[in-house]
Parts: C-alpha cells; sequence; structure tokens
C-alpha cells in the first residue's frame, strides 16, 4: 500500500485537551511516493485506553469500514462522550486499489467540563469600588497538600476579566489575556491545563494574578467597567490519584488575595509596575502570607462557561530593535523596525525608586519625537519603578501597545543600549499556513505588510487597530480580509469563536452587531447619533459571509449548520427592512475611507442584501434545505431585478458611477450576461480616467482585482497593484510602511498626517488584495463543489512586471504549492498537489510540456485545462505576454 498516514487532528487540532464539542470531528493527513493516490475507504476506532486500541477495539467507536473519501472533518458518531475523559483513537485508510494501510499512529484529546453543574468553585476576588479609575491587579493564593502519587492534574481556569496562573514557583501554560473576549453576560471561556508534571507529593502553592482586561477596563471608546466591575477568578483542579480515587482544589473562602506590584495593567492605559512591591515567593509553599486577606466571594455567574474554541494568545517572535538612538530632551529612542503588535522586555538597571517610563507609538514626529495623536484616549505608558537590585528585567502583564517606536525615559544614572529593549510580538496564534514570494520586492513587502497587519490585529478577536482607544472586533473590517486571512494562516478556529461573538450580538430582530463583542459600543452609538442601527451594509453582512468562507476554506459544515438559523434571521431582517427590496440608506458606514469616490449608500445597502442572500442561497443548498433554496433564490432574483431597475440606466451607467458600484454589481453577480462587459468597460475607463489609480475603500478593495481579472482586465489589475503613486497599495510601501494603514492617506508628502482621529498605520482591511494575489497571481483557489481544497484550481496568471511567484498553502488535506517563472515567453509552472486531492490546471499559450498523467480537459476562456491527482508536475507553455504596465 502505497498511502501513509500522519498527523492526526481532533477539531482541527493536535492532541487538544478540554473540548467540550459533544462530536469532535478527526482529520487526518495523507502521504505518498506515488502520484494519483486517493483514499477510498476508511475507518476510526475511538477507545478509552491504549490497551484496547491495540487490540483493534473501539469501546467508544467503532466505525466499521466507510467507503468514503473523506479525510479531513469526519465527525464522530460513537457512544456518548464522557466529561474530563481522555480519549485516544486512530485510523486506516483503503486506497483506490483496494489496499489497506497501517493502522495510523494513536492520537488523543481530552474531554473538558461539559455540564455547568460540574463547576464547582466560586468566583473570588476583592469587591472594588466603581469610582477607582484604575485598580491594582490582585494577586491570589492556595497552598494545598498532595498525599498520594498523583496520575492526571487537570487544571480548569477562567476569570472575569484576565488572569495569569501560577504553580510552584513557575507560570502555568504560556498564554496571555485568558480567558479571551467574549460577551461575558452570555459567555465566558475557559482554558484548560494539564499540570500533571508540575504537581508534587507534599506541599504545593497554587496562584494566579488578576487583571480587568476587557471585563472591567478600558474597552474602545466606551470607556470602561464595560461587563462588571470587580475582576473575579474561577479555579478548578482536578487530581486523579494513581489509586483510582479523585479530588478537587477549587477557588474558595480558604484563598487569600493581596495587592502587589502591578499599580494597574490596563489594556489602552498601560501598566504601572512597582519592582519595590514584589513579594518573591508568592506562589511557592511556605511563603508568609499574615498580611493578605481573605477573598470576597461573587455570585454564581448566570452566562454560560464553555472551553476555549479559539488559539491562545502568545508571544509568537522576540525582535531586536534595528537603531537606538538619544532625543534633544534626553529620552532614549529605539526603532524596532518593524510596526508590531505585543509589548517591550526592558532590562535595565538603576538606583531603587527610580521612575521609567516606556512610550510607544507607530510613526514618529520628527527625529526626536513619537507621533501620539492618533492614539486619542490610549496611553499606551508602560510605568516601571525600579527596586534597585541589580540587573530588572520587566515586561507588563495584561496590556498590549501598537508600536515602532520606544521611548525611554527616567534613566538618571546609567546608560541603555540597543539591548536593553526587546520587542514580544503578541497574538492569537493561529498557525501560519500561506506563504507568497514574487520577484518584486516591492511586492514582498506588501505581502510582508499584509501579515504582519493580521498578526497584529488578530487578538481573541479580529481588531481593526492595535494602537488607539478601539482595538474592536469590527465585522465589515473582518468580513473583508477573512479569505486573504485564511490563507496566510488557519483561522478556523479563531472565527468559529468569533461567529460566537457575532450571534451573541445579534438582536432580537436578526440584525448582526457591527461590532462584536458588541460590549456597549451599540448604546454608545445610539447616544450620539439617534438613527443609529446594527446592521450596516457590508458589516452585519460578516454574519454570512464569514460562516461561508470558512466553509470554502476548510470543509467546515458544522459551523453552516450552528449558524444557520442566524443567517436566516439576518436574511429576513434586511428583507423586514428593505422597500420593493431596495435597502435605505440610514445606517451606513458607505465604502468607507474611500478616495473622492462616496458610493450612494443605499445601492451598496442592496448590493449586499443581494450578496447576503445569494450566499444563504448556497448554504441552503449545501445542507439540503430545498425549501429553503427555492424561497431565497426568488428573494434573489427580486433584489437583483429592483437593483438594476433602480440603479442602472441603459448605458449600462450604475447609481454613483464610483469603481466600487461596479466591482460590487459585478462580483456579486447583480447583472445580467449583457451587462457585464458594460459594467466592466466603465470601470476600466473609471481606473484609467484617475490615472490608474484605484478609489475604492473598504467594501470595494477586496474585490477590485479579482472583477478586473475576472473581466479580462488582468493587465489593469497589475497595472494597480505596481502602482506606487498616491492611492495605492504600493504607495504606503514606498513611505516605508511595514504595515497595512487604515487610510490611503496615512500620510503623504503633500499633507504629511491626515486626521489624527481616525489615522491608524496597523489596519488590514486595505490589505485584502492578499486574497487575489494567492487566488490569481499564484493561481491556487477553491472549488465550492469540493471545498476546502479537495478539488484544487490551479490558475495562475503571469502579467505585470513579475517573472516568478511562489506560493504555498497548507490545506487540511496537505502542502498545495504552485510556483510559476516567466523567461523569454517560457512560462513554467510547478504544482504540488496532495494525496486525495485533485487539481484542475489552467495553463496560458501553446503547450511545451504537459506531464503524462495530466488529462486533458478542453479549452476554457482560451486556456488549456488538465486533470491532475495528488504529486508533483510540471507544465511548460510558450505565451505571448504584452507587457502593459504603466
Ligand atoms: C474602525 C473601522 C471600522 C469603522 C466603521 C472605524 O473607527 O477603525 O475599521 O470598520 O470604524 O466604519
Amino acid at each position: 500500500m502505497s498511502i501513509v498516514i500522519k498527523r492526526l487532528r481532533v477539531e482541527s487540532l493536535d492532541q487538544p485537551i478540554g473540548l467540550d464539542t459533544e462530536q469532535p470531528r478527526f482529520s487526518w493527513l495523507l502521504d505518498s511516493e506515488l502520484q494519483s493516490q486517493r483514499q477510498s475507504a476508511y475507518r476510526i476506532l475511538v477507545a478509552s485506553n491504549t490497551d484496547l486500541l491495540q487490540q483493534d477495539i473501539g469501546e467508544y467507536w467503532d466505525s466499521g469500514e466507510v467507503v468514503s473519501d473523506r479525510s479531513v472533518q469526519v465527525i464522530y458518531q460513537g457512544n456518548p462522550l464522557q466529561a474530563e475523559l481522555r480519549y485516544y483513537w486512530k485510523v486506516k485508510v483503503w486506497d483506490e486499489t483496494g489496499a489497506a494501510s497501517e493502522w495510523s499512529s494513536i492520537g488523543q484529546w481530552t474531554m473538558g467540563i461539559l455540564d455547568q453543574n460540574d463547576w464547582k468553585g466560586e468566583w473570588i476576588g476583592q469587591s472594588l469600588d466603581p469610582e477607582i479609575e484604575f485598580p491594582p491587579s490582585l494577586y491570589l493564593r492556595k497552598e494545598f497538600v498532595i498525599d498520594r502519587p498523583v496520575k492526571r492534574a487537570t487544571l480548569y481556569g477562567t476569570a472575569l476579566g484576565v488572569y495569569e496562573l501560577h504553580l510552584n514557583g513557575s507560570r502555568v501554560g504560556d498564554e496571555y489575556f485568558a480567558p479571551g473576549w467574549t460577551d461575558y453576560a452570555v459567555r465566558t471561556q475557559y482554558q484548560t491545563f494539564d499540570i500533571t508534571a508540575s504537581i508534587q507529593v507534599g506541599g504545593n502553592a497554587i496562584g494566579a494574578i488578576l487583571g480587568t482586561g476587557w471585563y472591567a477596563g478600558q474597552v474602545g471608546m466606551m470607556g470602561r467597567e464595560i461587563y462588571g466591575t470587580s475582576p473575579a477568578l474561577l479555579l478548578q483542579l482536578h487530581i486523579q490519584f494513581e489509586d483510582g480515587s479523585n479530588h478537587h482544589i477549587v477557588t474558595d473562602e480558604t484563598w487569600t488575595m493581596n495587592t502587589g506590584p502591578i499599580q494597574y495593567s490596563d489594556m489602552l492605559k498601560g501598566e504601572s509596575y512597582d519592582a519595590r512591591k514584589e513579594t518573591p515567593d508568592w506562589d511557592r509553599t511556605g511563603f508568609n502570607e499574615s498580611d493578605w486577606q481573605k477573598v470576597y466571594r461573587f455570585e454564581r455567574y448566570v452566562g454560560k462557561l464553555v472551553s476555549q474554541i479559539d488559539p491562545p494568545i502568545r508571544i509568537t517572535e522576540s525582535i531586536n530593535p534595528v537603531k537606538m538612538w538619544m532625543t534633544k530632551q534626553g529620552t532614549y529612542l529605539f526603532d524596532m523596525g518593524q510596526n508590531m503588535v505585543g509589548w517591550v522586555k526592558l532590562q535595565v538597571q538603576g538606583l531603587t525608586g527610580t521612575q521609567i517610563t516606556v512610550s510607544h507609538a507607530e510613526m514618529l514626529q520628527d527625529e526626536d519625537t513619537l507621533y501620539i495623536e492618533n492614539l486619542r484616549r490610549a496611553d499606551q505608558k508602560d510605568i516601571y519603578i525600579l527596586k534597585g537590585e541589580g540587573i530588572e528585567t520587566f515586561e507588563p502583564h495584561f496590556t498590549f501597545h501598537g508600536f515602532r517606536y520606544v521611548e525611554v525615559e527616567g534613566l538618571l544614572d546609567s546608560e541603555l543600549t540597543l539591548g536593553s529593549v526587546t520587542g514580544r510580538v503578541v497574538h492569537s496564534d493561529t498557525p501560519s499556513t500561506g506563504s507568497l514570494e514574487t520577484s518584486d520586492d516591492m511586492v514582498n513587502r506588501l505581502i510582508s505588510n499584509i501579515r504582519w497587519g493580521q498578526r497584529g490585529n488578530y487578538l481573541s478577536v479580529p481588531t481593526d487597530c492595535p494602537q488607539r482607544d478601539e482595538r474592536l472586533g469590527w465585522t465589515g473590517d473582518a468580513q473583508i480580509f477573512i479569505r486573504t486571512a485564511s490563507y496566510n494562516m488557519d483561522v478556523s478556529r479563531f472565527f468559529a469563536k468569533f461567529m460566537e461573538d457575532m450571534t451573541d450580538g445579534q438582536t432580537p430582530d436578526g440584525a448582526f452587531p457591527d461590532v462584536a463583542p458588541d460590549a456597549g459600543w451599540f448604546e454608545f452609538k445610539q447616544k450620539v447619533v439617534k438613527w443609529f442601527a446594527p446592521d450596516n451594509a457590508g458589516w452585519g453582512d460578516a454574519g454570512v459571509i464569514i460562516p461561508w468562507t470558512l466553509y470554502l476554506m476548510y470543509e467546515d459544515r458544522t459551523i453552516l449548520e450552528t449558524n444557520y438559523d442566524a443567517m436566516k434571521r439576518w436574511v429576513e431582517y434586511l428583507k423586514a427592512n428593505s422597500t420593493d427590496r431596495i435597502r435605505p440608506d440610514y445606517a451606513n458606514y458607505g465604502d468607507w475611507l474611500s478616495i473622492n469616490a462616496d458610493t450612494p449608500k443605499d445601492v451598496l445597502a442592496t448590493a449586499y442584501f443581494a450578496y447576503s442572500t445569494a450566499i444563504f442561497v448556497r448554504i441552503a443548498k449545501v445542507l439540503g434545505y430545498a425549501d429553503d433554496v427555492i424561497e431565497y433564490s426568488a428573494l434573489f432574483e427580486e433584489i437583483r431585478t429592483a437593483f438594476v431597475r433602480t440603479y442602472m440606466d441603459e448605458k449600462g451607467i450604475i447609481q454613483g458611477d464610483t469603481q466600487t458600484v461596479y466591482v460590487l454589481a459585478l462580483y456579486f453577480g447583480l447583472l445580467s450576461e449583457e451587462m457585464k462587459p458594460l459594467a466592466a468597460k466603465r470601470l476600466e475607463e473609471l481606473i484609467q480616467q484617475n490615472g490608474n489609480h484605484l478609489s475604492t475603500g473598504f467594501l470595494g478593495v477586496g474585490y477590485l482585482l479579482p472583477v478586473l481579472t475576472e473581466n479580462g482586465l488582468e493587465e489593469l489589475a497589475y497595472s494597480l497593484l505596481h502602482q506606487d503613486t498616491f492611492p495605492s497599495w504600493l504607495y504606503s510601501v514606498k513611505q516605508g510602511a511595514t504595515t497595512i494603514w487604515e487610510r490611503w492617506d496615512g500620510w503623504t508628502e503633500e499633507a504629511g498626517f491626515q486626521n489624527p482621529g481616525m489615522n491608524s498605520f496597523n489596519h488590514y482591511s486595505l490589505g485584502s488584495v492578499g486574497e487575489w494575489m494567492y487566488r490569481y497571481m499564484a493561481g491556487i483557489d477553491v472549488d465550492s463543489e469540493q471545498p476546502g481544497f479537495k478539488h484544487i484550481v490551479i490558475h495562475p496568471r503571469p502579467g505585470g512586471k513579475l517573472t516568478y511567484v511562489k506560493a504555498n498553502v497548507e490545506s487540511g488535506y496537505g502542502l498545495i504549492s504552485s510556483s510559476w517563472q516567466l523567461n523569454d515567453g517560457l512560462f513554467s509552472l510547478q504544482v504540488s498537489i496532495p494525496v486525495n486531492t485533485t487539481a484542475t490546471i489552467h495553463m496560458d499559450g501553446t503547450s511545451v510540456r504537459v506531464p503524462d498523467e495530466a488529462v486533458k480537459m478542453g479549452m476554457e476562456n482560451g486556456k488549456h485545462t488538465y486533470q491532475i491527482g495528488s504529486g508533483n508536475y510540471e507544465f511548460i507553455s510558450q505565451i505571448e505576454k504584452v507587457m502593459k504596465v504603466t
């Protein structure tokens, strides 16, 4: 048998612990030395111990031999899974000849707490006065004795606030800002830690540091104490002894608490840390806690506790500054060389009581001054008071900053070096899956900027920006960038969690929110703007676009099922709030931050109404809801007809006459075959009249190059890509940008910094061109009929100034790659296609070399198409490309 089974995953994770999904999904990677390999059947065994599995017994589930080529997201269908139990599994597959593989190695996962009533502990902390603006973080501790050998010790923890766990003198886990951000009134995530190796027979000390976080600290422009005043901690340690007995240690009245060195730690303000107040060994046994107090016990939590779905927030990289200099005001300035999100580790030496301030900014006002006007009410400052004992190392606990430049002030008696500062890059640790490289350095920098924008802003929720007093889960930004994001990284779990935030925030009449978790945004905004509604075109639609994208990219059917009713309510809401299928413009951000090209808001809203409906129809089809398919297809037709009738004249001019309006009409399928060329022509004219510049805002930008490419304007797409005068992607690159800017005109040669109230230099939305680079430039695309890259479309578009492109995408089935080179009209393409998938290759020009295994399918849009199975292949053709780039 030629197929080998590699890497087993449960719920897309390697050996997860603490799952609370009743029917986890299994995936396995297949590998083979041979070409064109596919799975024809599989058998899965699930058991509660490895001995049974070794004997090929799965007492929880034996799927039997299932004739199927599914190897990702196979749903568990065995006996009900028990809370807190560890499960082992293995799989065997058959290839197309009927030959069986060896059994895979054994995988495992552990279930978490499944029933709310199984939480035994109490919520503990300190009852705070709401008037205290920035309270100190709290230290909580308890000692306990273990008198028998421990088989397994599992710690479940969560907080209303943010917490950091300690056990016997060490930090537990490597995550930050647990439990993450949710609408705490409805749902709070818990974390599971396997601490078996750190528990000792004899005395043990467990402790936690508790901060305000999103729960009680500042959130966005809405202020502080959005969810509550006093942070609270809930822990449950489950010890299973070797002798079969069990013991629980939970948070209760026996815990003690105190404040310590953290004077305050707030997401937006920063942290103040007085090292003189450190209490060494507070997390070890034998600590003198005579001045610690009894904890306050809070009332029972009314929301739901769920296991954390999304990847933990971690430090994923440490970077060193590239430059340091002394300013004329006597402070030190560091240039990290990269606009980043996280904080700095500072190593300093000085006299006791010396106060050091570390300020963060994305740009410089002048050589000696940080540009902080764009931070609005976010201070982004960390303060550190030295204890005066040799070299001291400082890293904040419950805050993060968006910055490239760091200013350190307050050191009087010692000097800093480049090595005094290290940048800590912090974000939701979504695994990297994609990479792109081209022959053009400027384009490569753009690719890097897109990636950094994603890294910095995916922090528990897809935030808009990491620096000013905003940092919210703006749903419009999320939807326009999700396809790019899902090429770059595995965001399946990150967005599955965000969809829960979206549905938690859905209004009773079906509107999806602009911001999720809502965090009081809606109420806040309503006070300012009376007509405000939470259903903005292109924002609320994220509730449909996100699940559909997860289905396309990860073959995630469950996300469609779970959110089906919510999506249907959204479409119904849009229907109820439209007149003759036309949506009014009363609550609408428009094509946000477009350049002198306002698209009428009702046109935009009606186009999105049609798009949400069209996607919903496709989802209904996938799930087999035939009645809905009929009903909502008809609705789509009605909206489409109303759109054309109301907004398009006989010459094909659509109301607003902006680039975006044509882009949306074409991308959303609103135009008949006869109208399409007219719209494409007009779009071309508008771009040309604008000197080959785009004018699109957040909503138009993502679809602009795909629409040009799909409508025969590939070279125009390339000229927009390569354009480096304002406004364009490469304009910011030319100005030295290392992340995607919020505005095309964030900084211009003529006008300097723009609109400081809204001028983030790390907003990912305009980076949604990444999707085009993967799908069209490199040409790696999904087939919606066989999603998740089960059938891969390889359709590279040689063009522009590029002489080569290399792209890799790690799909659920394995690595897909597409690399092309263009040399004197000779176009060569190397592809890798994973086992158990097939691909259709689209080749330009006259064939020079076609692999023997490739099955010729005919011509499509003037290109040769071939069908191939798994393996590595090379295609070569002769093409005549006219380089039109201006
Ligand atoms: C945010 C955006 C968001 C927008 C709504 C801004 O303040 O930063 O990214 O989508 O508001 O128009």
